[in-house]
C-alpha cells in the first residue's frame, strides 16, 4: 500500500512569516515581528532599546543581550514579518486557491500575540478569536482540515520584557491559557494540533524558538525545561477537551551523515543527531534521556525534576511526531574538515555526494527516507512532514508565467522517497505539508525572494508590489499530485 487514502496532502505556513497585519486587531508584539530584513549574507538583526535610551540591533542567531534590553520595533529599520504576505488581509483568496489544489489540510499557526497581546494577561482579545474562527471557517468551506501550530516563533515579547520569557516557568501559565483558549473556541473546528515548532532551534539560541535573548546555555537549558513542560500540558489540555484531538510535536530534522567511515565521524554525527533526538525523546516518550542527563552534569548546567513535573512530562506525551526536512549535511571530528563548514540552521559539513540549493541547503531524498526510517524506527508513532521544499529564486516571465521546474524536481524525488519509505520500510506517515505553499518571507534570512509557494505573491526585498497571487507550473502539478493520491508524479 501506498499513501492512504485519507493521507493529508497540504501546504505549510506561519502567522508571522506570512500573515501580516502586525498591529492590526489589537494584536502584540511577537519576538519575529522585532527581527530586520536580512539576506544571504547580511545576517537578520533583533532590535532594543537599553535603560540609557539606546536603540540596538543585534544578530538573531546567537543574541545576547544585556538584561536592561526592552524588544520592540523601532523607526528606520525594516521588519518583513509586518506585512508577511499579507494573509490577514486575502485569507479568502489564499483558502480557495489551496481549495483549487485540493488541499486536505493547511499547516497554520496562530499568532499568540493576536490572542494574548502581551502573553500574560488574564482575558483573550476577542477580535483576535474571530479572526481565525473565520480562517477555520473559511478552510472547512473548502474540505481542508486545519492543522494548527501553537507556537511558531511568535513568543509575544511582553513576556521577554517582563521576565525573559521562557526562561522563567511562569510562562508555562501563560501559554497553557492561551492553548485553553484556543482549544475551547475551535472545538469541532481544529483537530489536528502542533505545540512548538523546530523546539531544537533552541539549541541554536534562544530568539527564535522562545524569545529568549542570550546563548547561556543555563537559560538555554531552563527555557528548553518550560517549553516542554507546557508542550506536555498543552497534549493534556487539548485531549481533556476533545477527545477527537490529535496532538503532535515538531522538531527541525536533517539527516546528519558521518562524514568518513572514521568511528570518531560516526560517533560525532550520533551526538549531533541528539541535538535534535532530545527534544522530541522527552515529548514523545516522557522523561529525559540519559545522554541529556549527563551532558548536563558534565557541562555544570543545574537540572532538576519534581514529581510532578516528571508526572506531566509522563502524562503529556504526543500521539504523533511531525518534522521539518530540508536537507542533509555531514557530521566530522576532522578540524581540518570543520574549518570548511556550510548550511544554515542545521550548521554541518558538505556532502560531496550531494548539489546544494543557492542558499548552501543541500538537496537529499534519500536523507527523507532515512529521516522517516530513523523517526519510525525510535519511536512507533504515526509521522507527518510538516515541511519541506526548495527555496529557490523565481523567474516571472513577460507573460506572468512561472517556469519552477527546479521546484517540481525536488518535490517530485521527496515525494517518492516518502512512497518507499511507506511501501517498502512499513512507516505510518499521515501527512505532507510542502514548507510556504504560498510564498512568504524567509525565517533565516527575513528575504522574501527566497520562494517555496505553488503560488507567487508579488512583493518583494524592496517593499514593492501589491501582494498579488499568481500559479506557478508546481500549481497544476501539486494538483495532479493530489488528485492521484501521490501516484501521478
Ligand atoms: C523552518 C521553519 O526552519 O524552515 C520555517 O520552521 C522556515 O519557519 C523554514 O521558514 C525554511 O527556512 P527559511 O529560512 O528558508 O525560511
Amino acid at each position: 500500500m501506498s499513501f492512504s487514502k485519507d493521507f493529508l496532502w497540504g501546504g505549510a505556513t506561519a502567522a508571522n512569516q506570512y500573515e501580516g497585519g502586525w498591529d492590526q486587531g489589537g494584536k502584540g508584539v511577537s519576538s519575529s515581528d522585532c527581527c530586520t530584513r536580512g539576506s544571504r549574507t547580511q545576517p537578520r538583526k533583533v532590535t532594543y532599546k537599553t535603560s540609557d535610551g539606546v536603540v540596538h540591533a543585534d544578530m538573531m542567531f546567537g543574541l545576547d543581550a544585556p538584561e536592561d534590553a526592552v524588544f520592540g520595533c523601532y523607526e528606520g529599520f525594516d521588519y518583513p514579518s509586518h506585512e508577511g504576505a499579507d494573509f490577514y488581509h486575502r485569507y479568502k483568496e489564499d483558502i480557495a486557491l489551496m481549495g483549487e489544489m485540493g488541499y486536505k489540510t493547511f499547516r497554520m499557526s496562530i499568532n499568540w500575540t493576536r490572542i494574548f497581546p502581551l502573553g500574560y494577561e488574564e482575558e483573550p482579545n476577542e477580535e483576535g478569536l474571530k479572526f481565525y474562527d473565520d480562517v477555520f471557517d473559511e478552510c472547512l468551506k473548502h474540505g481542508i482540515k486545519p492543522l494548527v501550530t501553537l507556537s511558531h516563533y511568535e513568543t509575544p515579547v511582553g513576556l521577554t520584557n517582563k521576565w525573559g520569557s521562557w526562561v522563567d516557568a511562569r510562562t508555562i501559565e501563560c501559554f497553557c491559557r492561551y492553548v485553553k483558549t484556543v482549544g475551547e473556541r475551535y472545538k469541532g473546528k481544529v483537530e489536528y494540533w502542533l505545540t512548538f515548532n523546530e523546539i531544537n532551534c533552541l539549541g541554536f539560541g534562544g530568539w527564535m524558538a522562545a524569545g529568549v535573548p542570550s546563548r547561556d546555555p543555563q537559560k538555554i537549558a531552563d527555557a528548553a525545561k518550560h517549553q516542554l513542560i507546557a508542550s506536555a500540558k498543552a497534549v493534556q489540555i487539548l485531549h481533556a477537551i476533545d477527545a477527537n484531538n490529535k496532538v503532535g510535536n515538531m522538531i527541525g530534522y536533517g539527516m546528519i551523515y558521518p562524514h568518513t567511515c572514521a568511528p570518531r565521524d560516526v560517533l560525532k554525527a550520533w551526538s549531533s543527531f541528539n541535538g535534535s533526538y532530545f527534544y522530541c525523546d522527552v515529548q514523545a516518550r516522557g522523561y529525559y534521556p540519559a545522554y541529556k542527563l549527563k551532558e548536563y552534569e558534565r557541562n555544570g548546567i543545574e537540572f532538576s525534576l519534581t514529581e510532578e513535573e516528571k508526572e506531566t512530562l509522563k502524562n503529556g506525551t504526543v500521539d504523533f511526531i511531525s518534522f521539518s526536512y530540508y536537507m542533509s549535511n555531514c557530521a566530522s571530528d576532522d578540524p581540518e574538515v570543520l574549518a570548511n563548514q556550510g548550511g544554515n540552521m542545521m550548521f554541518g559539513v558538505k556532502n560531496p555526494y550531494l548539489k546544494a540549493s543557492d542558499w548552501g541547503w543541500q538537496i537529499d531524498p534519500t536523507g527523507l527516507r532515512l529521516s522517516l526510517d530513523y523517526m519510525y524506527d525510535r519511536y512507533q508513532l504515526p509521522l507527518m512532514v510538516v515541511e519541506n521544499g526548495l527555496g529557490a529564486q523565481d523567474q516571472v516571465e513577460e507573460d506572468g508565467s512561472i517556469h519552477d521546474s527546479y521546484r517540481i524536481d525536488y518535490l517530485r524525488d521527496h515525494i517518492k522517497a516518502m512512497k518507499d519509505a511507506i511501501e517498502i520500510d512499513g512507516v505510518e506517515l499521515w501527512g505532507y505539508t510542502p514548507w510556504g505553499c504560498i510564498d512568504l518571507v524567509s525565517a533565516s534570512t527575513g528575504e522574501m525572494h527566497k520562494r517555496y509557494g505553488f503560488v507567487y505573491v508579488d512583493y518583494q526585498d524592496d517593499g514593492t508590489g501589491q501582494g498579488d497571487r499568481s500559479k506557478k507550473d508546481s500549481f497544476d502539478w501539486y494538483k495532479k499530485v493530489i488528485s492521484s493520491n501521490g501516484e501521478d508524479l
